[in-house]
């Protein structure tokens, strides 16, 4: 089944799909996107994806390409001509193509790609299994809330973290952790509560984070929006990374410290039952 990409108003075979060499996203990294799952087909966690991608614009004062109601016929569109049933859709905003020149440019206009991508789900023993985590300064600039294409930071620690033998790596700031490269970082401490940093400047507001906080509320777990150090970290009962890609994976293990028993902890899995309840049901857009 070949794949289709939606650049700037066409619908494309994947192979096909490019964008200028003048395109600011190129030069710059002026631009921003969003990264969705989609599960049975459907896409999760729709709306607030798209209130975040507004928000990203905004604080870059770039145009939206299009209308809400017109972008989600081409994200379902993208998703139906590569008939994705599991995977992720990719969107890209970018301020468009425009000679190079570091103002922003008078007359160009935001530039849009959408993708989508197969993914598998992990089986039952890699989730129990858990990841590791190793911890990295984090260099990032001071505006982390904004989901930019700017990804320089990320993806040195990310490929950091894979030649240590580790899934992900933990920015530390001022000895307390941000968030991982691509995902948001989560702790039960030894008296049982959930730790997850408050969203500020310094990380992404995942919108699986929000939707977990939704779901512990609900499930009258005890929970907390505050910065954990790596110390904490490291004596924590159970951790976890959270993402649209990864859901809720267990963290088993932290630089050299194992991880409660070495094994996914009972409120994380309980955690991730109730996302993936949440993505069989309310949390999927039809
Ligand atoms: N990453 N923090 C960072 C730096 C991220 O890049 C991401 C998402 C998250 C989690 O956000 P959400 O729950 O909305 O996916 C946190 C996406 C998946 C990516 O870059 O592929």
């Amino acid at each position: 089944m070949s794949r289709v990409a939606y650049v700037n108003g066409r619908y494309v075979p994947h192979n096909d799909a490019m964008v200028h060499v003048e395109d600011r996203g190129y030069q710059f990294a002026d631009g921003v996107y969003e990264v969705a799952a989609v599960i049975r087909g459907r896409l999760i966690d729709e709306e607030p994806h798209l209130d975040r991608l507004d928000r990203s614009l905004r604080e870059l004062r770039i145009a939206a390409p299009m209308a809400r109601p017109a972008l989600k016929v081409v994200m379902r569109e993208v998703v139906r001509r590569n008939r994705l049933k599991t995977g992720l859709l990719y969107l890209q905003v970018t301020r468009g193509v425009a000679r190079r020149d570091h103002p922003f440019p008078k007359n160009a206009a935001p530039a849009l790609v959408v993708t989508a991508k197969r993914l598998g789900l992990p089986g039952q023993k890699a989730i129990e299994d858990g990841v590791k985590i190793i911890t990295i300064p984090d260099v990032r600039w001071e505006r982390c809330d904004i989901k930019t294409i700017a990804l320089l930071p990320n993806v040195l620690g990310k490929q950091q973290a894979r030649e240590a033998g580790a899934f992900e790596a933990w920015q530390v700031r001022d000895g307390m952790v941000t968030e991982g490269t691509s995902t948001n970082a989560w702790i039960i401490t030894q008296d049982g509560e959930l730790v997850t940093r408050e969203a500020s400047h310094a990380i992404l507001n995942g919108i699986t984070r929000l939707t977990i906080l939704k779901l512990a509320e609900r499930e009258g777990l005890k929970f907390v929006e505050r910065s954990f150090s790596v110390d904490e970290a490291r004596r924590a009962r159970e951790a976890f990374i959270s993402s649209a890609t990864s859901f809720v994976t267990p963290v088993t293990q932290v630089d050299q410290q194992v991880i409660g028993n070495g094994k996914a902890g009972s409120f994380t899995l309980r955690l991730r039952q109730a996302y993936e309840a949440y993505t069989a049901g309310e949390g999927a857009t039809a």
